[in-house]
């Protein structure tokens, strides 16, 4: 029997540049000791108190169908928050809760894009944009950022890829580069949106992860609440990776679409963990800087590290979990160095290559070990480097 087209393509096949992960989680299932750095997510989990309201909304009772937009408190409580941080009035009406980000990032092309449309995003990108875009039928087109510009987009580049394109798929902080966006580049981007009448996706996972500057929801710039999707999640702030909770934040006319696409795909999210979610974001911006705080720690001992050597290149991480390394100077791409690495140290890191082609030379390192292996493990990348660098 013939699976649809859809499906089968949506990865795109072939070496993916995830080999050296799935050969360092081999190693692992082998019994070998290696110190990973590759998966963005949490060496802590889950905080007892979120767990304890969790626990005390099951056993309340909380455990049938939910309400499939999301349980109007929570829509409320995202919603207070989104206003409060961006300025721009935004009600429960705005909110649709979804089962992580990831599929709010699904929602959101779903909701924009026809079978065949052209949606844009960024390379350097997470994994999953291009097969997310394939998955609703569109076409994804990557327009490069730079290592050269700190992997800042450039507007021109959009500006020349905007014609006939139906989307824009934005992500600050960043997830692979660790780069916050700009108030010139986001109103360079706003400009693009504007002129070439596009929908913005906007990717705020990494919000409450920011070392430097602050955080700009592009929703809040002039014209754009209107063409702006928010993409937002309990994972990276709270350490709920595993709760699947998340949101779109929208125009009320798409999200009410969007309610009848939860009804006829995923029918909502656990009460349980929605309340829990409730319970973590009231504790308000202390608890997401506990949680955030082992990365902003590593992140500045990483900056020490690499201050101390001149082989490895680093794009300054001014948010998000991840440091972005350019190790051209050893004369590798990235998966020969990033399979290199995991051969004489069995230290795994991601390939810049698995994010697409504007990191190629470049590889991710994820701080999610505890602060001494990691900067032994950073120590042990950096010597390395200089090695082969000769
Ligand atoms: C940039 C970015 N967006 C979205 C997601 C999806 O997160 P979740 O579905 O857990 O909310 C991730 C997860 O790593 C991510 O890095």
């Amino acid at each position: 029997m013939e699976l649809s087209k859809r499906i089968t393509h949506l990865t795109a096949g072939g070496s993916d540049g995830w080999d050296v992960f799935y050969r360092a989680r081999a190693m692992i299932d082998a019994g070998e000791a290696v110190t990973e750095l590759t998966i963005g997510e949490h060496d802590i989990r889950t905080h007892p108190s979120i767990l304890q309201a969790m626990h005390a909304s099951a056993i309340g009772g909380h455990t049938g169908y939910a309400m499939v937009p999301g349980v109007a408190s929570l829509r409320d409580t995202v919603a207070a928050r989104v206003q409060a941080q961006s300025g721009v009035k935004t009600t429960r009406d705005n909110v649709l809760i979804m089962p992580g980000g990831q599929a709010a990032l699904f929602g959101a092309h779903h909701a924009v894009c026809n079978e065949g449309d052209t949606a844009l995003f960024i390379d350097p990108y997470y994994a999953t944009y291009p097969g997310t875009i394939r998955s609703v039928g569109a076409v994804p087109k990557p327009v490069l950022a730079h290592a050269s510009d700190a992997f800042q987009p450039r507007p021109a580049d959009l500006e020349a890829a905007a014609p006939g394109a139906t989307s824009l798929l934005i992500n600050s902080p960043n997830n692979p580069t660790g780069v916050v966006y700009g108030r010139d580049v986001l109103d360079g981007i706003a400009g693009v949106c504007l002129r070439h009448d596009l929908w913005l996706i906007s990717d705020e996972v990494y919000d409450t992860q920011i070392w430097e500057g602050a955080h700009l929801s592009p929703r809040a710039l002039p014209g754009m609440a209107e063409r702006t999707l928010v993409v937002g999640s309990m994972s990276k702030s709270h350490a709920m990776t595993g709760s699947r909770c998340g949101w779109l934040v929208g125009p009320e006319q798409a999200i009410s679409h969007l309610i009848n696409l939860a009804t006829h795909t995923t029918y909502g999210v656990a009460g349980f963990i929605q309340d829990a979610a409730e319970f973590a974001l009231k504790e308000g911006p202390e608890l997401e800087a506990e949680v955030a705080a082992p990365f902003r720690r590593r992140r500045d001992l990483a900056q020490q590290i690499l201050d101390g050597q001149n082989i490895v290149g680093q794009i300054p991480s001014q948010g998000a979990m991840y440091l972005m390394l350019d190790i051209r100077a050893t004369g590798m791409t990235g998966e020969e160095f990033a399979n290199a690495l995991l051969d004489a140290h069995r230290i795994a890191v991601m390939p810049g290559e698995s994010f697409g082609r504007a990191a190629a030379g470049h590889i991710r390192v994820a701080m999610t070990i505890l602060d001494d292996n990691f900067a032994t493990a950073l120590r042990s990348l950096c010597t390395f480097a200089g090695t082969l660098a000769g």
